[in-house]
């Protein structure tokens, strides 16, 4: 754990796959020790005592957020959120400017963000006057979700007991997106098939692709990616929905266009063949009418929209098969452990 210290986690292999694993192991040990104090026994380790913790967002969020914020105050530290809107980042300001003052004033920093070369740019530049580096956490680009995979892969661990190749992950929807890319890769370096079920337009790209596969030959993980939904459901243990358009897109027809075929409903779920094969989407999920951006998209595209649910119905996203608020929960479990190996005092850590 302590070879973490220091360290920005801006994708995926940023990590080694034993250093992902320890991160879920850690994140579950401080779920465990938050219950502890909850049932009246000894309080959380304070591993971010006095820190500083910068949050900025230049797209919106609820779990990342509240992750952050919750998960540093329970850890000790205090934090600052910036909204996409009201500082000077992203309109008067660069990222590199931005970077060092916030590297002046602040222990860490977390940034979503829309490219992946100015979070890269953001750690680079996270040095303060004096030469002191500090660590980057990547809240979410436009090619990668690396937070969210650890709390993924928590909660699978979670319910298999383990994570290995006799474990199958099948993403279905937008192949391209954030969310599928770091799947493939974080999903193949921690020894887990995964699935991507896309259009051939919205698989995902071939670097990412090759990633995969050279982290599949090192773990055994055998990767997949089709667009032939029997093929690539057939006996996973998990489907994983996300949007069809992710925040900073706006293509709402074409990807209806695309991507009718691939909603996850109940023939769907059948189609794996197992009876116990859970649901998982990151959230937010348009898997009902009800919010304003899916009532829009049911006004705009009549055709294309039907009246229950987008990329996942109603009816699997309630069903007990559904793990999306496990995996919420988890994203403040995993965040703190992100923060406690890359910035926290780990020798309070009894397994450090
Ligand atoms: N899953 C996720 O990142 O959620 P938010 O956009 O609400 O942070
Ligand atoms: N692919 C989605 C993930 C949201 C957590 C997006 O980028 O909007």
């Amino acid at each position: 754990l302590r070879g973490m210290n220091g360290r920005s986690f801006l994708k995926e292999i940023d990590f080694t796959p034993a250093e992902l694993q320890e991160l879920i192991n850690l994140s579950i040990d401080l779920r465990d020790e938050l219950e502890t104090q909850k049932s009246g026994g000894a309080t959380v380790t304070k591993y971010l005592h006095d820190k500083n913790v910068i949050l900025l967002f230049s797209k919106t969020s609820t779990r990342t957020r509240l992750s952050f914020e919750f998960g540093a105050d329970e850890l000790g530290a205090n934090t600052v959120y910036i909204d996409p809107n009201s500082s000077q980042f992203g309109k008067k300001e660069s990222v590199a400017d931005s970077a060092k003052v916030f590297a002046g004033m602040a222990d860490g920093i977390e940034y979503r963000g829309f490219a992946q070369s100015d979070m890269e740019a953001m750690a680079e530049n996270a040095v303060d006057t004096k030469g002191r580096k500090k660590p980057v956490w990547n809240g979410l680009t436009d090619e990668w979700h690396p937070t969210q995979m650890i709390a993924d892969f928590m909660t699978l661990q979670e319910e298999f007991g383990h994570l290995g190749n006799d474990i199958t992950l099948t993403f279905v929807g937008d192949g391209r997106n954030n969310v599928a890319h770091s799947l493939l890769v974080a999903g193949t370096m921690l020894g887990v098939n995964i699935h991507i079920v896309a259009p051939k337009e919205l698989q995902p790209a071939s670097d990412v692709i090759e990633i995969a596969e050279k982290y599949a030959k090192e773990t055994g993980a055998k990767p997949m990616i089709t667009s032939d939904v029997d093929e690539g459901v057939k006996g996973s243990n998990a489907l994983y929905a996300d949007v069809w358009v992710s925040m900073g897109e706006d293509n709402w027809e074409e990807r209806l266009n695309l991507l009718g075929d691939y909603q996850i409903n109940a023939e769907m779920m059948a189609k794996t063949g197992r009876k116990d094969t859970i649901l998982m989407h990151c959230l937010p999920a348009y898997h009902d009418m009800n919010t304003k951006m899916a009532k829009e998209a049911h006004e705009n595209f009549p055709g294309l929209v039907g009246e229950d649910g987008i990329e996942v119905t109603n009816e699997v996203f309630e069903s007990a098969q559904g793990r999306q608020f496990e995996e919420a929960e988890n994203r403040k479990h995993s965040i703190k452990a992100i923060m406690v190996a890359t910035l926290g005092d780990v020798s309070m850590y009894p397994k450090a």
